[in-house]
């Protein structure tokens, strides 16, 4: 069983199920990617993962605990982190405040935290007496990983961080990313950028329609003849 699993997860919004016995699964320091088409489901996996959806059917453990029963904030509180793909940032508030919303839930000092963020992204420090709204596409979202980060998170599911941003900016959040993951944290990631996120995944998932129809390291994803042809442009 993987630090954090969604096993046999079946279920949806009320109506039609969307997930169809999906199973998804990331370690400890590693980073595990879905991948599939628009309306595959894969925001749905991590919603249902995160506990914003009712499933009929499966099982979320976490570090070999159960915890399909909790809620979304009591996940936080176990040790999960969530950056939705839409709406991820408030506009409004300056960096530093979504940075200090995101340790919402902590009773500590989290001023180290908050360092560890701005060592991982500088211009976040420069930028933190600004509004989230006004900074670029691409430090939008090193605000919206960095407040998820603020819980110290065991786990971290990114829905499409690389979601609009330049090919440049993408690699850079990519290398960010691998470096949390050498902390110990495990990622969980949905990309619209496959090849690209392929090339830094332990594990993907090919998601079609709700249910897995191709799971292997990156490195063998991306050398499926069938996979290319299909799923990556060839
Ligand atoms: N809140 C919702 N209520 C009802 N149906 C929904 C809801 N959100 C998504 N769906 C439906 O669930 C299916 C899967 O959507 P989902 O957002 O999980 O796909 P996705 O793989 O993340 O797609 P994309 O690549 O466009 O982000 C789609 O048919 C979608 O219309
Ligand atoms: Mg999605």
């Amino acid at each position: 069983m993987s630090f954090l699993s969604g096993a046999h997860m079946t279920g949806g919004y009320g109506g039609a199920d969307i997930l169809h016995d999906c199973t998804i699964g990331v370690e400890r320091g590693e980073i595990a990617v879905i991948v599939g088409p628009n309306g595959a489901g894969k925001s749905t996996a991590m919603k249902a993962i995160f506990g914003m959806l009712a499933l009929r059917q499966g099982t979320i453990t976490l570090d070999g605990r159960d915890i399909g029963a909790l809620s979304p904030q009591e996940r936080v509180v176990a040790g999960m982190g969530f950056v939705p793909q839409t709406s991820n940032v408030f506009r409004a508030l300056t960096v530093e405040e979504n940075l200090e919303m995101g340790a919402y839930i902590r009773k500590d000092d989290y001023r180290e935290t908050m360092e560890q963020v701005f060592a991982l992204f500088p211009i976040l420090r420069e930028k933190r007496r600004q509004p989230a709204g006004e900074l670029s596409g691409g430090q939008r979202q090193q605000v919206a990983v960095g407040r998820a980060l603020m819980t110290k998170p065991k786990v971290l599911m990114l829905d499409e961080p690389t979601a609009g941003v330049s090919p440049i900016v993408m690699d850079e959040l990519f290398d960010k990313i691998l470096d949390v993951a050498k902390t110990g944290i495990a990622i969980l990631m949905v990309e619209q950028n496959a090849r690209q996120a392929l090339e830094i995944a332990d594990k993907g998932y090919v998601l079609v329609q709700g249910r897995n129809r191709y799971t292997d390291t990156g490195a063998a994803l991306l050398a499926d003849p069938e996979v290319r042809r299909t799923f990556l442009g060839g």
